[in-house]
């Protein structure tokens, strides 16, 4: 396999060329892509170094896939180069999730709807929150989806480096001052609306006329899409937690029936991708710190709503670089090409 890294820098990409070592490739050449301040940096996969280039035309040549995790516009402009140079586009940005000309896939959900590896295309890989969820939706509809509630509690890295290092900035300071009784100007919050240290923000992306934040968007449209549920009653509400890494959601879902303990139980234990917690003890459910740097989504605290006998609460978790980005991306890649 030769494969592309676009944002190979980044959080997401350096996640992806880390669990390239452990996939089924054979990768013979990796090109990593970034902005031109990264030109020359040497970043490792496979065992290998590998120098970071910047894109130019006709650097696609020759790849058999091309991993993008730059933003919107980079893909946009270069994911289309990427096929007509004849290698398969596998896209982590939103620029063609609600495309209708192109897959938008989860493998443990709708596989199906990836082509042969002869037909080379553009895969969207959906947003971070959607994925942990439609993962454990696609478990339970069997009994019927009527309604689903999210609300996310979403750790910084979902917005990149820059985001982790804003809440790390943000903690020295404010335990600084803290500490010391110094008068330590606290850092100006930059990638997020407010600081977001010792805080939570009810505000990912931007606003629409409804006052829907873009990730509230992101996820009723990509969740009735991957379902292939156009008209499923969804709706999100998310917000940025100072956790570091891992998204957790708290999802109300409604089912046209009354459905048993044991009927969800089962559900969630036998969905390949979900690792089911048990309460078997008040502190058995997960949380971002266990799901951080691992692959399954894990569900936790499932119990009946006491007002209404059909629908259950959920407590999900996953590792948003991984499951949530990276690693949905490299099983997409091992399902087209694996033989
Ligand atoms: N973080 C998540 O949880 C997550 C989850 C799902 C999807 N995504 C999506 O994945 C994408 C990347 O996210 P991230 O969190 O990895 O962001 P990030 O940490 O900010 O990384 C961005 C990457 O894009 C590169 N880049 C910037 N300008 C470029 C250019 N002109 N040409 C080529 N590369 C360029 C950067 O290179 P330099 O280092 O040179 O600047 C860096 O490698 C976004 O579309 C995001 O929405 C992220």
């Amino acid at each position: 396999m030769k494969i592309g890294v676009v944002g190979a820098t980044g959080m997401v990409g350096e996640v992806f060329m880390n669990i390239l070592a452990r996939s089924k490739f054979q990768v013979t050449e990796l090109r990593p892509f970034a902005s031109e301040k990264s030109e020359g940096l040497k970043v490792k996969s496979c065992g290998k170094e590998w120098p970071v280039q910047s894109l130019y035309d006709g650097c696609f040549n020759g790849l058999d896939l091309v991993f993008f995790s730059s933003g919107d516009d980079i893909s946009r402009e270069w994911a289309p180069k990427a096929v007509q140079a004849g290698a398969f586009a596998v896209d982590n940005s939103a620029a063609f999730r609600m495309n209708p000309d192109f897959p938008l896939v989860v493998p443990e959900v709708n596989a199906t709807r990836l082509p042969p590896r002869t037909q080379p295309t553009i895969i969207a890989n959906p947003n971070c929150s959607t994925i942990q969820l439609v993962v454990v939706l696609n478990a339970l509809k069997k009994f019927g989806l009527r309604d689903v509630r999210v609300a996310t509690y979403q750790a910084v890295s979902g917005a990149g480096k820059a985001g982790r290092e804003e809440l790390l900035a943000q903690l020295r300071e404010e335990l600084a001052i803290r500490g010391h009784g110094d008068s330590v100007p606290a850092a100006k919050p930059e990638v997020f609306a407010h600081e977001i240290a010792f805080n939570c923000i009810p505000h990912i992306g931007s606003f629409n006329e409804n006052g829907d934040c873009t990730e509230e968007t992101k996820i009723v449209n990509e969740t009735r899409k991957i379902l292939e549920q156009p008209k499923l009653k969804i709706s999100a509400f998310t917000v940025r937690v100072p956790a570091l890494n891992s998204h957790s959601e708290a999802a109300w879902v409604t089912f046209d029936r009354t459905v048993e303990r044991t009927e969800i139980m089962s559900a969630l234990e036998n969905e390949a991708g979900i690792a089911f917690i048990p309460q078997r003890q008040p502190r058995d459910y997960p949380t971002p710190r266990m799901a951080s740097g691992q692959d399954p989504v894990y569900v936790g605290r499932v119990h009946q709503d006491s007002s209404d006998p059909h629908t259950w609460l959920l407590w999900i978790v996953a590792d948003n670089i991984l499951k949530g980005a990276a690693l949905n991306g490299l099983q997409i890649a091992e399902r087209i090409f694996r033989t």
